[in-house]
């Protein structure tokens, strides 16, 4: 076990209950750090992906809302290092709502940058996304990319990662942006394509309905996206930069479903459903990643394979089948 150099360090996770959030705060018990985890309030006391460290002594739960500066700032005081994850990051659902994404998205982002001068950090790494890229003009995709908001998640996105950027540039507060391209694996929710697809398969559909089957994307397994997080948060070169973490190989959505046929052991057809494809505009058409600066700057390769990975994820959606409502589309 690698303790170094995470031991004994607190480290703020935000939006620790969700998904990836939740993986990287077990990778940071792994290494030996304290983690003050930030879990979004909800009157009905859902811890999300952190059930199992309810009692675990390592870790804080602090309930709140990147949207309280005031509650932002006292999650903040006291940590070496700051995760900032917490975001709304559905698509179809920022068609509805985009304001609720500039609240929680830019604003709740310039929250975080903030209270991070002003208990003076080691390090923020904020979390970015592939899809401020838009449709790749040119491929794999560099973090010099231009940035194109297809959609108002990914605007949103946009505005909060110049936001973290312009920390660095006007008050030299230590931020690096984190940019994954999609990422998959347990604890994933059904919103997201892999589990969408597999949720279906395993409740025994003979039709699996998608939105398009055409656009390709670079898929990394979850676990790998963690240590990439804890790698660019070390990383000198980091500072003030952009930093992919993606593959570099890509993948089409009607392909992936075929592979995901094949992990989970079930037979079905594909069909593409008007009711899941995006606006035209709004569709990213390729996603690859350059990932040239993880790997050369800060030592981060991807371990799992997608063969793999996606087995994993299968066994996973099987296993946990009750959490998901495979036959409707959720926004
Ligand atoms: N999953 C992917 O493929 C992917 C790819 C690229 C980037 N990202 C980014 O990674 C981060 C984590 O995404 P995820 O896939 O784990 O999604 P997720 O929805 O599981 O996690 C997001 C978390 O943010 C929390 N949150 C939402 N609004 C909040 C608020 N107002 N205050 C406090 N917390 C709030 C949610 O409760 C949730 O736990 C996001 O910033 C997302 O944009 C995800």
């Amino acid at each position: 076990m690698n303790t170094t150099p995470w031991a004994g360090r607190t480290v703020l996770v935000t939006g620790a209950e969700g998904f990836i959030g939740s993986t990287l705060v077990d990778l940071l018990l792994e290494r030996g750090a304290h983690v003050r985890a930030f879990v979004h309030y909800k009157p009905y006391a859902e811890k999300g992906h952190l059930s199992h460290l309810l009692d675990d002594p390592r870790v804080e739960m602090l309930a709140g809302d990147v949207r309280d500066p005031g509650r932002v700032s006292e999650a903040v005081a006291g940590c070496d290092t700051v995760f900032h994850l917490a975001a709304l990051i559905g698509i179809p659902y920022s068609y509805d709502s985009p304001g609720a994404y500039v609240q929680t998205n830019v604003v709740g982002t310039e929250n975080i940058a903030e209270a991070c001068r002003r208990h003076s950090v080691r390090r923020l790494v904020h979390t970015s996304t592939s899809e401020v890229y838009g449709t790749a003009l040119t491929a794999p995709i560099a973090e010099d990319h231009p940035l194109q908001p297809q959609s108002p998640y990914s605007a949103s996105k946009i505005g909060a990662d110049m936001m973290a950027l312009s920390h660095w540039h006007a008050f030299e507060l230590p931020v690096t942006v984190v940019r994954p391209f999609n990422t998959y694996g347990p604890r994933q929710s059904a919103r997201a394509v892999i589990p969408a697809i597999l949720a279906q398969l395993h409740s025994g559909a003979r039709e699996i309905r998608l939105g398009s089957l055409t656009p390709t994307r670079d898929f990394t397994y979850v676990t790998d996206t963690a240590r990439g997080f804890l790698a660019v948060a070390e990383c000198e070169r980091a500072l003030g930069q952009v930093v992919n973490l993606g593959t570099g190989r890509e993948i089409s959505i009607g392909d992936l479903a075929q592979a995901l046929i094949v992990a989970s052991g079930r037979d079905a057809r594909v069909v593409s459903d008007p009711a899941r494809l995006r606006p035209s505009g709004s569709e990213v058409h390729r996603l690859l990643s350059d990932n040239r600066r993880a790997r050369e700057w800060a030592g981060w390769e991807p371990e799992v394979s997608l063969t793999e990975g996606l087995k994993h994820t299968s066994a996973w959606v099987a296993a946990n089948l009750s959490l998901f409502a495979p036959g409707r589309y959720q926004v």
